[in-house]
């Protein structure tokens, strides 16, 4: 039987693009809020022994995670034979290390609970720094789809001399695989966190063709404060206005304004978050990775 896939609210284009491809029916997901916030899911589609996949990317993480597990909870008692959940972007991995006395690490008991309720996941470039590897901390399949084949692509389409730019040791591994696929030559900054708002980066000090277009590359835009702080540094060493492209469009509060009036050229994303910046389309590389979860 054909697996069933269910969106969240803001994952319905990436889902219906999935069920398109795959060649999979979509079911229907209610979710009502309460006016005291609590949430109240309702799943319309009958399962019937089937797979059911949630597609549910895991930005805002706060106000999705209780619903979602309501949601696989419910598939179950209602006879799914098992629950799957693609979640493009997978939250709370970043505080995967004690950085200050007496703080809770997120990253191992959230994939520890995620790991509970579902069966098997499918994400997109998970922020994996102390962590090596998803199947460290998720107790079921795990499965991370790389953006850098589609982004390298996109930059190959459109940037004729682009000189590819890490804003921290962190964006390297991103980085690097792109640049070797486009091919391009790339850089990567340093840079030093003083806060969530504040953060200072510095360029490395190697002879680099200033002629070119810079492209900004992390996984992740949230305040949207190391993109600000590397066109700066980039500025400073006389390079021209920098492209932004980000796997995951998080797009805290007002990064989005800040990091075009600090100068960027245009702001390019993937379509993991659903964003007017997504330009990126990984919809072929998820469908991949999904069907090769789903029974045949
Ligand atoms: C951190 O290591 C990530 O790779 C990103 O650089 C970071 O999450 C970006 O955050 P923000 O946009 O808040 O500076």
């Amino acid at each position: 039987m054909k697996a069933l896939l269910f969106a969240f609210p803001g994952n319905t284009a990436l889902r219906d693009a999935l069920c398109t491809r795959l060649d999979l029916p979509a079911g229907d997901l209610e979710l009502h809020r309460f006016p005291d916030e609590e949430s109240l899911v309702r799943i319309a589609t009958p399962v019937d022994g089937r797979d059911a996949v949630l597609v549910c990317s895991l930005d805002r993480p706060d106000r999705k995670l209780v619903a979602l597990y309501l949601a696989a909870t419910a598939l179950r008692e209602l006879g799914a034979r098992r629950v799957l959940l693609l979640a493009p972007y997978l939250c709370y991995l970043r505080q995967d290390s004690r950085f200050h006395s007496g703080e809770a690490v997120s990253a191992r008991p959230i994939a520890r609970w995620l790991s509970s309720f579902v069966d098997g996941l499918v994400t997109v470039d998970p922020h994996l720094h102390r962590i090596h590897d998803l199947n460290q901390v998720f107790s079921v399949n795990s499965v991370s789809v790389a953006a850098a084949p589609a982004i390298a692509a996109w930059i190959r389409a459109q940037l004729p001399r682009p000189l590819l730019v890490g804003p921290d040791s962190e964006s390297a591994q991103w980085v690097e695989a792109v640049a070797r696929a486009v091919p391009c030559p790339c850089i990567v900054l340093s840079k030093q966190r003083l806060g969530d708002q504040q953060v200072r980066v510095s360029l490395p000090d190697t002879a680099i063709d200033r002629d070119r277009q810079p492209v900004l590359i992390d996984d992740i835009i949230s305040t949207g404060r190391t993109q600000i702080a590397a066109m700066q540094a980039l500025r400073e060493a006389g390079f021209g206005a920098p492209i932004c492209v980000a796997v995951h469009a998080v797009f805290s509060n007002d990064a989005e304004a800040a990091i075009m009036a600090a100068g960027a050229a245009r702001i390019v994303t993937c379509n993991t978050i659903a964003h007017r910046s997504n330009a990126i389309d990984l919809g072929a590389a998820i469908a991949t990775a999904l069907h090769d979860l789903l029974p045949h």
